[in-house]
């Protein structure tokens, strides 16, 4: 990006600089100050090899900022000074992409990567492709778009059609030049893809910062930097550190008689980090083949522990961008690009003891406490060992050393004991005959695995009850939280649910931790459930097997909860989704004295027991229509879609059935898209055809 000369030159004036002052104003500082302090983000964000220290540059910056606050009609849109924000509480507009942001298809080892190579040299009638293969780089991703040399919008992917307007958060990542030079090159206007992530460094810092504060640390870098490119405050972005990564140029106007300024995907790399970015200019080969592809994918793969930043997969795209319009793309991939996913990480840690939790059901789970680990992006210490049986199977003791694996965002699991390192000192895993917490007698199930605490007193199952009965998909009460019904619990304040509603806000206003604004919040928080509709009701009632599909059906077949009171296992199983052991447990559940008390006194506190709206919009367009979502999804959010479906009419079932209609496949679907190939009624679809459904 800079030559020899230019680099010496701006060595030379930062020197120069630092011995000025305010009173030394020209126009020529000012645009000095401007291309001295872009050279040194430039080597500190993009390169990682700074030549200045931090205060020289804050010198610097803030003398630029006087002298434009001085001379306000020569500030620039891309002047250093322009990263800091300033609006406040800014609202994200949804803007269209100038092309459509599509996901890749997934490939897992060198068989898959085979068949996309054959796939691409039938569709094109070649011999040999040459491909360019980059890191997967794990984060967010976002589209930039550049006119005359300035940046003018930043999205985020949205639902690949259209993103949000996150612009001024996108101005405070660094490595993100606020100009740069296309005009140079011919180019008026381009659309620039690329990743928002957050370097394993700022990760860790960012996590620390939360658990200092009390507060619980993010699962992953990927989460964090979704989370943070949506913060309403643009300082706060700032103080989060994240960094971009530029691989993909989607759209380009040339300005007139220009020759066309690009070829391949390896060109544009490097043109990008021409102008100033972030691009994996280095990281990239260009390989002839696919045999060379797999190799480079595999040896990265055991070289990504050493990066500073997480990637959970390598991206091989074919370099001919001549080509790549010629093989075109399916409704959900490009044809000229695929995604080679890593395999889980692994490591190896020791199981000290079993933890037995009770849970809101009573059903006791066996937690391996482990010694810390570090396992792809996050500290693992515990881990849910499921069940007797799964112990058993797994042949777990105390004491063993463990292989524990996690893949992507999937919870941690122990794939196994490692029995060769055992040195006779392990001790078996007893399970408990009575419950850890009420020393009750367990009981367990005829077909369960489960052993399980039925006495429903059972302090650990009250306080489950009441974290579920509050929580973000039941009731929704916030900053109430798992912490805050542990601690009035505690106090005697929280003995059961109606209890939530009767909380002494002058006692807790006088706790430690607890300002004014903070009781006013938890109590209008509390306020505002009462008007949650009844289906949330129902699933923040903690009813086995019911959860919020269920809820939903359940909420729309009476006019009033207590109607269940009266309703026989027969209606029950003529609902959707409610089979045997369903509809029994919902009785067991409303034949209850206690439990038909508990909903009277919260009736009477004023929450909604009535059916207020009766879910299903009739003659919606997907009216009598089922649909059921699997895999991952990456255009749009389960919850939002299943709400859309709702909306119109259509139902959302709960697994594969002969009444389902359409299954909307979403990546690296599993057993219920296998399932479904068998059952010819079912139209599978993709998540595009779905967005065209409902359009
Ligand atoms: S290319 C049309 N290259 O992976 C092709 N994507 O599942 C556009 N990603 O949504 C994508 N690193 O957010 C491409 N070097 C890379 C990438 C990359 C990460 C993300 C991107 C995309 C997802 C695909």
């Amino acid at each position: 990006m800079y030559t020899k000369e230019q680099v010496n030159h701006l060595q030379e004036k930062t020197t120069e600089l630092l011995n000025s002052s305010t009173a030394n104003f020209s126009k020529e500082i000012i645009l000095d100050l401007r291309a001295v302090l872009r050279f040194h983000e430039y080597r500190y964000y993009v390169l990682s090899e700074p030549v200045l220290a931090d205060y020289e540059y804050d010198q610097l910056f803030r003398l630029l900022m006087q002298l434009e606050a001085a001379h306000p009609e020569l500030v620039t849109p891309d002047s250093p000074t322009q990263r800091v924000g300033n609006s406040l509480n800014q609202s994200f507009v949804t803007v269209p992409h100038l092309v459509p942001m599509l996901s890749l298809d997934n490939s897992y080892n060198a068989e898959d990567l085979k068949d996309f190579d054959r796939k691409a040299r039938e569709l094109s009638g070649l011999t040999e492709i040459e491909y360019c293969v980059e890191p997967k780089f794990d984060g967010a991703s976002i589209s930039l778009i550049y006119e005359n040399d300035m940046l003018v919008r930043a999205t985020t992917r949205g639902d690949g059609v259209e993103g949000e307007d996150i612009t001024q958060n996108v101005k405070q990542i660094r490595s993100i030049p606020l100009s740069a030079p296309f005009s140079s090159k011919g180019i008026q206007q381009i659309e620039i893809r690329g990743e928002i992530i957050l370097s394993k460094q700022a990760f860790d810092a960012y996590n620390n910062k939360l658990v200092q504060q009390g507060l619980a640390p993010l699962a992953n870098p990927r989460n964090a930097a979704s989370g943070s490119l949506r913060m309403k405050d643009p300082k706060e972005v700032a103080e989060r550190n994240l960094d971009a990564f530029l691989y993909h140029v989607s759209y380009f106007i040339l300005t007139v008689n220009t020759q066309q300024a690009l070829t391949t995907h390896s060109g544009s790399l490097n043109l990008l980090w021409e102008m100033g970015f972030r691009s994996p200019k280095e990281e990239k080969v260009v390989v002839q083949g696919i045999e060379g592809v797999i190799n480079y994918c595999l040896d990265f793969e055991a070289k990504r522990d050493n990066l500073p930043y997480e990637i959970d997969g390598m991206v091989v795209k074919v370099n001919s961008l001549e080509l790549q319009e010629k093989l075109g793309m399916t409704s959900h991939h490009p044809r000229w690009a695929i995604a080679f996913k890593f395999k889980a990480r692994q490591a190896t840690t020791k199981l000290n003891t079993i933890e037995f939790q009770v849970g809101r059901t009573g059903a006791v789970t066996p937690v391996a406490k482990l010694t810390p680990v570090f396992l792809g992006g996050v500290t693992v210490s515990s881990i849910s060992v499921h069940n007797e049986e799964y112990i058993q199977q797994k042949d777990l003791r105390i004491g063993d050393t463990v292989l524990i694996e996690r893949a992507g965002d999937v919870i941690p699991q122990i794939v196994q004991a490692m029995p060769a390192l055992r040195t006779g000192d392990e001790k078996n895993i007893v399970f408990p005959t009575v419950c850890p917490v009420c020393s009750s007698e367990l009981f367990k199930e005829e077909d369960e695995a489960v052993w399980r605490c039925i006495n429903i007193e059972c302090e650990a199952q009250v306080v489950e009850r009441m974290i579920h009965f509050v929580s973000k998909d039941a009731m929704d009460i916030k900053s109430f939280g798992e912490a805050n019904v542990r601690k009035f619990y505690e106090l005697g304040w929280l003995k059961d649910i109606p209890n939530i509603y009767h909380l002494p806000f002058d006692k807790i206003g006088a706790m430690e931790g607890f300002g004014k604004k903070s009781v006013d919040n938890l109590q209008a928080a509390i306020e505002a459930s009462k008007q949650q509709p009844l289906y949330r009701l129902i699933y923040a009632l903690g009813i086995r097997f019911v959860g919020e599909t269920t809820a939903k059906t359940l909420a729309n077949s009476v006019n009033h909860l207590l109607d269940f009171t009266h309703k026989s296992e027969e209606e029950l199983l003529q609902l959707e989704d409610v089979g045997v052991k369903v509809a029994k447990s919902i009785q067991v559940f409303f034949h209850n004295h206690q439990n038909v008390e508990m909903l009277k006194q919260l009736e009477k506190i004023g929450l909604q027991l009535v059916n207020t709206k009766k879910e299903t919009t009739i003659g919606g367009s997907l009216s009598g229509q089922s649909f059921l979502f699997t895999g991952t999804l990456t255009k749009f959010k389960r919850s939002e879609a299943e709400e859309k479906v709702e909306a119109l009419g259509g139902i959302i079932l709960g697994g594969v059935s002969s009444k389902l209609n359409y299954l909307v496949v979403g990546d690296d679907a599993g057993s219920k898209l296998e399932k479904a190939k068998k059952i010819n009624t079912i139209k599978i679809i993709s998540e595009d055809d779905f967005l065209e459904l409902i359009k």
